[in-house]
Parts: structure tokens; C-alpha cells; sequence
């Protein structure tokens, strides 16, 4: 079980051989990231029908992989802070003692990787060498992993070389909790009923056992690049942000970079790979990263961002050519499909790619489809493991180590009524008090949740990787270090009319909005003062090509409802209560000055075009 001779790190190599005789695999392999060992394990996965190779005509050098039916999603029910102080995770997060979880750990560890191969996979979350990423190393007993990981990061022999004979990277241990008897046979998706999300933010690792998918095992993602990292990036003073980057670019060639943050399950993907209406002409938007972004200080005090990421890893259903077609051409080659439906000529389908579903579907179950049974052919969280390389709307810096300048951040959730759509806060301060206190209201329909307002801070809920209320307080100091910091919006999609349906068309639309926040950054458009800050007119927007959008509808749109901004106030404060012992002080005063601003408004602070 000798490394090779490229691996040079003696204490990576220790941690390695402990793991190793601990876990107990039959064989350890050092992942060299080349496209020789991707394809040798890929067959391997076909070999143990884990995959089915894609159709190569209509799908080529892909795969559709399915899971069990017990391992589909994230768990945050297992996920958990293990700080040394239960305070230090705050109430947001589990917590468990971490002497205490790694005991348990330690049992579920030992012998969990026997009949299997241990891969040893050094990563880099962010272009190699860049002085805004970082390094892991995730040690796994799955092929699927490592297959996944060499879209998602930078794997291989390049990384090793940068992190030399000592450099630091973030311990990742993953298993998928099923060891192999002598003779045992395998199963395609290996898993175990007991899962741990584990983060041990002090020493700056993770351990996470039982199982396969999405974020729960690919650790680079949400373990690394925002829980572990957000508390780096508290400690050295940048930001770990669940945010894509985009940058627009003018009909004058000028470039403005945004960063934006939405709840899981509100188009974030779609927003990253927007395509303008046509009517917009010289209009255009550019992809650098569609979940997360790392955020450094340049010398001149520039907040400058990468994508840590190499992959899109995103939710198939609903994505189609008008949707995202960006998306559909990122995953039309070289791509790995999760829990999506086979059609019969050995492509993948899920609802929403068509109108109509092909004839003879598969199911992700390797069921035949019933179309009349009322059960998708795709699972809900289906997904589409795609090189960011492979997208047309990539843009050209988007491997740039220096990052790209960050001109604004926009914060949207899923609000029916009280959000406007669009805002501007009025400074750095109320910006960050507004995303601090950003709802969305939820999809799900299990019983009594659908339509109440989650509170999801940043979109970091699930992904803070210490208290909540000290990560406000990281935003505020960042603001006060920076000599012009970006301008901070606030958006919204969803709100519905009396029926319930969607006033704003959204999609490609979603420009019209783009426009004026990044004409408001460069100066270049006017706005209205209003209880929540500036917005903008009717006849501020560029309505070419939706010219039959009413200014009626519009003022619908951003009207600002005083009595249900009551209640949101209130909502406001069930969050600070919760966070109340690190809760910036500041904080308080902006809601006392947001609830007076309510009060002395007219109860509909609309648009009403008389009033200008
Ligand atoms: C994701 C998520 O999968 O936010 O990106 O849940
Ligand atoms: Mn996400």
C-alpha cells in the first residue's frame, strides 16, 4: 500500500496509514485526477451496475447512476458542529461534544471499509495555486465519490504538488458505512441507515459515514467550501458565501461582477446562466460559479471572488431548453446523472425536460413509467453532475486566481407578498440586517409548513459552520474595513396575485432586474426612496420586448405592505430572540428604525405613478 512517489506530505501520509488501519480496506489508491483512472473507474461503476453508460451518440462519455431509495438527498438532521463549545455552534446547528462524536465515529469507523478500495483524492477547491483557495483531501471507499469529485474540484497529482512536503489542507473522511464480507456481494448504491454529517471546525476536518450522495459525500461542496470554510474565513477575515457569481456585461462592453444568495430551490443555477430577452440588446450575463463563492480583500481593498468549484452539481427537474438552456448544454457530454429517468434509447429524462414524457420510460427506481401513477419518473432532487467548463455562458475569468471584482450582492428568497422586486438597501449596515433576516417560504407540502416563512439568513442556514448571530457581526466588520464596499439588493421572484399566480415571469426576464441593480452601482440609474430603500420607477426598467407588462402589475409588484411588514418585523424578532446573547447591537436599532419607517407610511406604500 505504498503512495506514490508524487505524494511527499509525511503527515498526510500517517493520517492516511491511521485511516487505513482503522477503516481496514482490501487496497488503498491515490487518486491522480488523470482522465485514464476517470474512465477505469467509471467502468468499474458500470462493471457493478452502480452506472449505466449513456447512449454515446445522444449522451456521450456519460453515465446515469441511481441511488438507494433511502439516500437522496442531504441530511440535516445528521449534520452536525462539533466545536469544542456547544455556544461556539450556536442555535442554529446540532452540536455534539467532539470527543464525544468521534468515539461514536470511531466505532462506525472501524472495519466500515473492508472488500472495499480506500481512495486518497487531494483536492483544490478554487484554481490551483490561487491565493483565495484552498486545499482538501478526501479519503472515501466510493468510486462514485471520486468520479464526482473530478467534475466537481480539481483533483489529482497538480494539487499534491502545490501542497508540497507540508502544506495545510482540510481533512475529509468519508465512508459510505457497508463493509464487504469475504465473498459478499455488492449491491449498486452502498449505504448504511445510520449517517453523520460531522464538521470539527477548530481542527478544520470533517467525517461524514453512511452516505453516497450529493452533498452528504461529495465534502468539497457544502462540508468544505461553506461550513468549514465559513469559519476560516471568520478567523483570516474573507467570506465563504452560499452564492453564485455573475457577471453582466453592457451593450458598451463595460463588466459588472454580482454575487447573489438564494435559498436552496430558488433557481440559483438558473439565475448563474441567465440569457437575456433578445429585445436587450449588447445585454449579456457570464457564469463563474452557480452555489458558492469564495470572498478575499484584494491589496486595494476589492472584494474579489472565485468559484471554489469546477462543476455544476444541480436539480435536473425543471431544467429545459427555455429554462436554462446553459444548463442542458453544460450536461450534453461528459456528465453523471443521479436518480434521473432512462428512456429507451439509453438517454436521460426528468419532468419538466419535455412537455411531454417519451414513450417507455424508466423510472429511477428501474421501474417501467406509468404515467398515471402519480409518481415522477425522475426523483425530485435528481441531479446533473456537469463540468462549469462545458458551460457557453462561461465566463472567460472564470479560472482567473486573482478572482473578479464583486460590485454587488443580491439577496432573494421565496415571498409571495412582502417582498418587493427588487430594493436597494441604503447602506452596507441595513444590506446586511436584511439578508440577516431574508425568509423564504416552503415548498414542501409536509403538513403545516407549506407557505410558512423560514427564516434562512444568508441562504447559509444549512451550511454555517458556527453561530449565526457572530457571523452577522463578521458582515458588519467586513463592511467597516472596506473603503467602498459593494451595494447590497434585495430581490424577489415569487410574488403572487390574488389567484396565486406569479406576477413576474421571472427566467430570462430576471434581466430587466439585473439591469438596474448593476446601472445603480455604476450611478447610471435613478430610485426612489422607500421604508425598505431605494427602487426603482416603472419608467426605470427596460420594458423592450415585455412591453405588455403593466405598470399596474409593476406597482403590485413593489408595493410595500405596512401591516404585513408588521408582521414581518415581528418574524425579525422571533430569529433575534433565538440569537439574542451575540446579536449585533446595531441590529436593533435598524429594526427600531425599519418599524418606524412602516409606521408613518401609508398603510400601501405603492408605487401609485401620481405620487412622482
Ligand atoms: C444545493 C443546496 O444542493 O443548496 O446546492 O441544497
Ligand atoms: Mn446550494
Amino acid at each position: 500500500m505504498k503512495h506514490p512517489e508524487w505524494v511527499k506530505h509525511k503527515k498526510l501520509i500517517e493520517w492516511v496509514e491511521k485511516t487505513a488501519a482503522l477503516t481496514k480496506p482490501d487496497n488503498v489508491a491515490w487518486a491522480d485526477g488523470t482522465q485514464e483512472e476517470y474512465d477505469r473507474l467509471c467502468q468499474l461503476l458500470v462493471d457493478g451496475g452502480t452506472f449505466t453508460k449513456l447512449n454515446e451518440k445522444k449522451r456521450p462519455g456519460s453515465y446515469a447512476a441511481f441511488s438507494d431509495p433511502s439516500d437522496v438527498a442531504r441530511v440535516e438532521e445528521s449534520t452536525y458542529i462539533c466545536s469544542k463549545r456547544k455556544s461556539d455552534a450556536g442555535p442554529t446547528n446540532n452540536w455534539m461534544d467532539p470527543k464525544e462524536m468521534k468515539a461514536t465515529l470511531s466505532k462506525l469507523y472501524d472495519g466500515c471499509m473492508k472488500g472495499r478500495t480506500m481512495y486518497v483524492i487531494p483536492f483544490s477547491m478554487g484554481p490551483i495555486g490561487s491565493p483565495i483557495s484552498h486545499i482538501g483531501v478526501e479519503i472515501t471507499d466510493s468510486e462514485y465519490v471520486v468520479v464526482n469529485m473530478r467534475i466537481m474540484t480539481r483533483i489529482g497529482k497538480k494539487v499534491m504538488d502545490v501542497l508540497g512536503k507540508d502544506g495545510d489542507y482540510v481533512k475529509c473522511l468519508h465512508s459510505v458505512g457497508a463493509p464487504l464480507e469475504k465473498g459478499q456481494k455488492d449491491v449498486a448504491w452502498p449505504c448504511n441507515k445510520t449517517k453523520y454529517i460531522t464538521h470539527f471546525p477548530e481542527e478544520r476536518s470533517i467525517m461524514s459515514f453512511g452516505s453516497g450522495y450529493g452533498g452528504n459525500a461529495l465534502l468539497g461542496k457544502k462540508c468544505f467550501a461553506l461550513r468549514i470554510a465559513s469559519t476560516m474565513a471568520r478567523d483570516e477575515g474573507w467570506l465563504a458565501e452560499h452564492m453564485l457569481i455573475l457577471g453582466v456585461e453592457s451593450p458598451k462592453k463595460e463588466k459588472t461582477y454580482v454575487a447573489a444568495a438564494f435559498p436552496s430551490a430558488c433557481g440559483k443555477t438558473n439565475f448563474a446562466m441567465l440569457i437575456p430577452p433578445k429585445e436587450m440588446e449588447g445585454w449579456k450575463v457570464t457564469t463563474i460559479g452557480d452555489d458558492i463563492a469564495w470572498i478575499k480583500k484584494d491589496k486595494d481593498g476589492r472584494l474579489r471572488a472565485i468559484n471554489p468549484e469546477a462543476g455544476w452539481f444541480g436539480v435536473a427537474p425543471g431544467t429545459n431548453e427555455k429554462s436554462n438552456p446553459n444548463a442542458m448544454a453544460s450536461a450534453s457530454k461528459n456528465s453523471i446523472f443521479t436518480n434521473c429517468a432512462l428512456t429507451e434509447d439509453g438517454d436521460v429524462w426528468w419532468e419538466g425536460m419535455t412537455k411531454e414524457a417519451p414513450p417507455n420510460l424508466t423510472t429511477w427506481r428501474g421501474e417501467k413509467y406509468d404515467p398515471n401513477s402519480g409518481k415522477p419518473a425522475a426523483h425530485p432532487n435528481a441531479r446533473f453532475t456537469a463540468p462549469a467548463a462545458q458551460c457557453p455562458s462561461i465566463d472567460p475569468q472564470w479560472e482567473d486566481p486573482a478572482g473578479v471584482p464583486i460590485k454587488a450582492f443580491i439577496f432573494g428568497g421565496r415571498r409571495s407578498n412582502a417582498v418587493p422586486l427588487v430594493y436597494q438597501s441604503v447602506n452596507w449596515n441595513f444590506g446586511v440586517y436584511s439578508a440577516a433576516t431574508m425568509g423564504s417560504e416552503m415548498t414542501a407540502a409536509a403538513a403545516g409548513t407549506l407557505g410558512k416563512v423560514r427564516r434562512d439568513p444568508f441562504a447559509m442556514l444549512p451550511f454555517m459552520g458556527y453561530h449565526m448571530a457572530d457571523y452577522f457581526n463578521h458582515w458588519l466588520q467586513i463592511g467597516r474595513e472596506l473603503p467602498n464596499p459593494p451595494r447590497i439588493f434585495g430581490v424577489n421572484w415569487f410574488r403572487t396575485d390574488e389567484n396565486g399566480k406569479f406576477i413576474w415571469p421571472g427566467f430570462g426576464e430576471n434581466m430587466r432586474v439585473l439591469k438596474w441593480v448593476v446601472e445603480r452601482v455604476r450611478g447610471e440609474a435613478f430610485a426612489l426612496e422607500s421604508p425598505l430603500g431605494w427602487m426603482p420607477r416603472y419608467k426605470d426598467m427596460d420594458w423592450r420586448g415585455l412591453e405588455n407588462f403593466s405598470e399596474e402589475d409593476f406597482n403590485d409588484l413593489m408595493s410595500v405592505d405596512s401591516e404585513i411588514w408588521k408582521q414581518e418585523v415581528l418574524g425579525h424578532e422571533e430569529l433575534f430572540s433565538k440569537l439574542y446573547d451575540r446579536l449585533p447591537k446595531e441590529f436593533l436599532f435598524m429594526r427600531e428604525l425599519l418599524r418606524s419607517s412602516l409606521w408613518r407610511s401609508p398603510s400601501k406604500w405603492g408605487m401609485e405613478p401620481e405620487r412622482f
